[in-house]
């Protein structure tokens, strides 16, 4: 896939969107560089779900969590930037085990991060960073998934 410009990453989040609904409940990685374009990701995904309000990045706090509204099923979706996400500990102290034991959608930005706590995903995507400024995408996992997004 190619993204010239945001536009298209917003085509991909609304056909990404539809084949989640009518309950998202999937392990999503985003990965790709520093500005790569993946909490941008992120936030037209949860918008084309439905979610109103400020989508921040959750650098600091590693995970900001949203509630689906009704027509996207009433679940919830954590957001997770694992970039500075250091001791294994962690994990159970802020909850993270609990979060990915229950049904939901996780999307996860640095993933590599956490590489030995993470559940396998459902849905990968490398977002390359060219020197037009565009994005290439690849995208790697459940086959319904990456096909939705062609
Ligand atoms: N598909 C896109 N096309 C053009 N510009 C984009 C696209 N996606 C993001 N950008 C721009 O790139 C910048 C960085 O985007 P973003 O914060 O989403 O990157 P990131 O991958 O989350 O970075 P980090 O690793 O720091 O979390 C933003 O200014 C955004 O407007
Ligand atoms: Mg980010």
């Amino acid at each position: 896939m190619l993204w010239p410009e945001e536009a298209a990453a917003q085509t991909t989040a609304e056909r990404l969107a539809g084949a989640l609904l009518p309950s998202p409940d999937a392990v999503i990685e985003l990965h790709g560089p520093l500005g790569a374009g993946k909490t941008t990701f992120v936030r037209l995904l949860l918008r084309a779900l439905g979610v109103q309000g400020r989508i921040k990045s959750p650098s600091y706090a590693v995970m900001e969590s949203y509630e689906l509204p009704e027509s996207a099923g009433g679940g919830s979706a954590s957001h997770f930037d694992f970039y500075r996400f250091g001791d294994p500990r962690e994990w159970e102290d802020a909850g993270f085990r609990d979060v990915f034991a229950a049904p939901g959608l996780k999307l996860c930005e640095w993933p590599e991060k956490a590489a030995g706590q993470l559940p396998p995903a459902d849905l990968q995507l490398f977002i390359e960073l060219m020197p037009d400024d565009s994005r290439r995408v690849r995208a790697r996992g459940d086959a319904r998934l990456v096909g939705a997004l062609q």
